[in-house]
């Protein structure tokens, strides 16, 4: 912005590089928003005529139609998304459009248009999680009875359902709705009208600003407010743990659809070749997913390093917040819409799953809790069915292939029910407190979901 003071134009290298409308002309619709909400504070404030602010409205109800149809010239030696609206508009209307600043600075303007697009894009971001949890619930559904080995440091450890996993991927994604919502609580708060750092000698009625524009509070300090960026560092935390919590969901999937694992086949639709071996279904959607992570941890971190040095009020590094910004809310809906269309299409291998399941070493725990429940302290029980496993592996056979009587050689309290404890299903039927996968419990929790989605 050269005007006043300056008799030089500022050199193009200069322009070059402190534009930011190729990157914030994605503010535009906020923009206007806030403009026509801040004309008709003007207007109520007698600053301008009632023409005049008829003359604004509509020329900038034209002006965000050009944007839209792709129109609308956006001009980098006007800087910033601001200054080519702004300039648009008195183009068109002269000396109304430019009243249209009075009692405004960019740093209270820019402040409002980044927090609408934060409470826009949260809902968005929210949407779409729930789409994601809404085709994770139907996979639950369909998986409800699937037995599989449930892992732990990815070595079989004890029998899960199918569905259980995929209520454990909603759960997950269910806190980072919270979060996001929480966050554009936050991000709920009218700027405007703290001007470049400390307000107006005109003073405007930001209450009908904030009704106008729908904002829950009004800032409360006109120094802090044009300086906060706070709320885009939650929300590009938020959005850093989505992709966390994706990435983890991706490096699974990826393993169960190998070879090896044989547990899924991602759909072709969702897989990829390879331009050498032909043999190959590549799962890149996952993977892809699993390294976008870096960005958005990247994108939080860059802005935590901007803003950690800066004194208080606007600072120009604050222009910096936005491609951070963008790029995260642009890689978080990508991925949750893919994750939405993909997994419905996911085939699993219910055979491999239930096979790999029928491990009797998986109830190698319910063996010991058997001890337990007939008396034995869980610590002399461990020790005992840990004894019990290396006899079997140095026979070569399976835990449930070992007789009675050797059994009975390392505790005199096993007897003939001890068969029983080698049922898989018996086991996740015994599975009962809160949140452990038995049957019922498992089947409540998709009811519950059911209602909650
Ligand atoms: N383009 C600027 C930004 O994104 C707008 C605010 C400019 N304010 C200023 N005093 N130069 O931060």
């Amino acid at each position: 912005m050269r005007q006043g003071r300056f008799d030089e134009p500022a050199s193009e290298t200069a322009q070059l590089y402190s534009e930011s409308v190729s990157i914030d002309w994605r503010l535009s619709s906020h923009d206007i928003k806030g403009s026509l909400a801040h004309a008709k504070a003007l207007a109520a404030a007698g600053i301008l005529t009632r023409e005049e602010h008829e003359q604004i409205e509509a020329a900038l109800t034209v002006i965000e139609a050009e944007i839209k149809a792709g129109d609308f010239r956006w001009e980098r030696s006007l800087e910033d998304v601001h200054m080519n609206i702004e300039a648009a508009l008195t183009k068109r209307i002269g000396a109304a459009g430019a009243k249209l600043h009075t009692a405004r600075s960019r740093n209270d303007q820019v402040a409002l248009d980044l927090r609408l697009y934060v409470k826009a894009e949260s809902a968005e971001i929210c949407t779409r999680l729930r789409a994601l949890q809404r085709s994770m619930l139907s996979l639950a559904e369909r998986y409800q009875t699937v037995v599989m080995p449930g892992y732990t440091h990815l070595q079989r450890a004890q029998p899960i359902v199918l569905a259980h996993y995929f209520l454990a991927q909603m759960e997950a994604l269910e806190r980072d709705h919270a979060r996001i919502i929480d966050c554009a609580r936050r991000a709920d708060v009218l700027p405007l009208g703290s001007g470049a750092l400390a307000g107006s000698t005109i003073v405007l009625d930001r209450e009908l600003i904030a009704r106008e524009l729908g904002f829950a509070k009004l800032s409360q300090n006109s120094l802090d407010a044009v300086g906060d960026r706070d709320f885009i560092a939650e929300f590009l935390f938020g959005l850093a743990m989505i992709g966390m919590h994706l990435s983890r969901l991706s490096e699974e999937l990826i393993l169960w659809s190998t070879t090896e694992f044989g547990f899924i086949t991602f759909s072709d639709a969702f897989s990829t070749g390879s331009s050498l071996m032909p043999q190959k279904k590549n799962p890149d959607m996952a993977e892809l997913t699993r390294g976008k992570t870096g960005r958005l941890y990247g994108n939080l971190i860059a802005l935590l390093t901007t803003l950690k040095g800066l004194p208080s009020s606007y600072q120009r590094d604050l222009q910096e917040d936005k491609g951070p910004l963008f790029d995260s809310v642009t890689t978080v809906k990508d991925a949750l819409s893919v994750f939405a269309a993909m997994l419905p299409e996911l085939a699993v291998n219910q055979g491999r799953m239930e096979s790999a399941a029928d491990d009797p070493n998986l109830l190698a725990t319910d063996l010991a809790e058997y001890l337990v429940k007939k008396g034995m302290p869980f610590r002399e029980a461990h020790e005992a069915v840990g004894k019990l496993v290396v006899r079997a592996a140095n026979a070569k056979l399976a835990l449930n292939n070992i007789s009675l009587l050797e059994m009975q050689e390392i505790s005199p309290l096993f007897d003939e029910e001890v068969l029983k404890v080698f049922n898989v299903r018996a086991s996740l039927a015994k599975r009962a407190a809160i949140g452990a996968p038995s049957p019922e419990n498992v089947a409540a929790q998709i009811a519950r979901w059911k209602s909650l989605l």
